[in-house]
């Protein structure tokens, strides 16, 4: 029997398969569809202070071996995903819930934040400093270690009772830098990494097949690219990694947990197949086995 277990900062995950923010909704929405306690955990779509409605359509453009969004943070604030969000998802759900928090300012984020560490049914807090779909917030923060530590320490004071994730873009030239930055600020983990900034031109109408002009390029093509960055982090750093980006098959989750990840997310693969989480889980026993890895977190780190 393969154990598929692991400990992200004290919390139990019975696997390291968790959909990533953005590509799962609140995670009832899925509920019809496959049992969502088989998931590890569930990382619930970017939040922020007041509802959104998120940027002008269109907001998708389809790309070899991926995909571009630019939903701009379509959601329905903060005092909804604590009021009502998670207490319906808590009721189908008992894994690891993480709140994935955005915001426009260091006040925003801390608001957010403080409401996510009060909410019983949240287990982790992701905050999003690389959102690439909107001005003056989410990647703003993300492309300087000063204003990354700034956030993260905001965020700090005021989630006393949970584990703060910072959620990293790879729009920067060094991603280590940054991951340093959160790390002394006091992060107590690094999800990265999220979408590359990318855009699509309409040949024939001569204009942005995106409305916003660019947007967040993520799929399959990215995953060698992330998991660079998920090693290089994962080496600089002490605090625990969920690696993100590309993840569409039992071996990228072994990849990326080798290369240093403690969980792993799986994002646009969840747009293209919205059974990939419960596939990949499924198939992880036999691969393992395979491979002759009896427990999957003996392999964290391993290369
Ligand atoms: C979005 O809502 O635009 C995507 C969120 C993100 O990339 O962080």
């Amino acid at each position: 029997m393969v154990d598929l277990s692991v400990n992200l900062c004290g919390i139990n995950l019975k696997n390291p398969v968790v959909p990533a923010s953005g590509t799962f909704g609140f995670g009832l929405e899925l509920a019809d569809s496959f049992d969502l306690n088989v998931l590890g955990g569930i990382s619930l779509k970017g939040t922020t202070q007041e509802p959104r409605y998120g940027n002008p359509t269109p907001r998708v453009a389809e790309c070899p071996g991926g995909m571009i969004n630019s939903v701009g943070l379509q959601n329905p604030g903060i005092d909804a995903l604590v009021g009502q969000k998670v207490p319906a998802l808590r009721k189908v759900y008992d894994g690891c819930v993480i709140a994935n928090i955005s915001g426009f300012s260091v006040d925003e984020y801390r608001h957010c934040c403080s409401k996510a560490n009060d909410c019983d049914g949240i287990d982790i807090v992701e905050v999003n400093i690389s959102c690439p779909n909107v001005h003056n917030g989410g990647m703003a923060f993300g492309t300087s270690p000063q204003a990354a530590a700034e956030v993260t320490k905001a965020v700090k004071e005021v989630c006393t009772a949970k584990p703060v994730f910072i959620k990293l873009s790879p729009n920067v030239t060094d991603i280590v830098a940054i991951a340093r930055a959160c790390e002394d600020a006091g992060a107590d983990g690094l999800t990265l990494v999220n979408t590359f900034l990318g855009m699509r031109i309409d040949i024939k109408q001569r204009k942005p097949v995106i409305a916003n002009t660019m947007g967040g390029y993520s799929g399959r093509a990215v995953f060698p690219i992330a998991l660079r960055m998920v090693y290089q982090v994962a080496h600089a750093c002490k605090i625990p990694v969920m690696g993100c980006g590309g993840v569409a098959s039992a071996a990228d989750v072994i990849e990326m947990m080798m290369a240093g990840a403690t969980a792993v997310q799986v994002g646009a693969e969840n747009l293209r197949n919205p059974f990939a989480c419960p596939e990949i889980i499924a198939a992880l026993p036999a691969k393992l086995t395979e491979l002759g890895i009896e427990s999957i977190k003996d392999i964290i780190s391993i290369v």
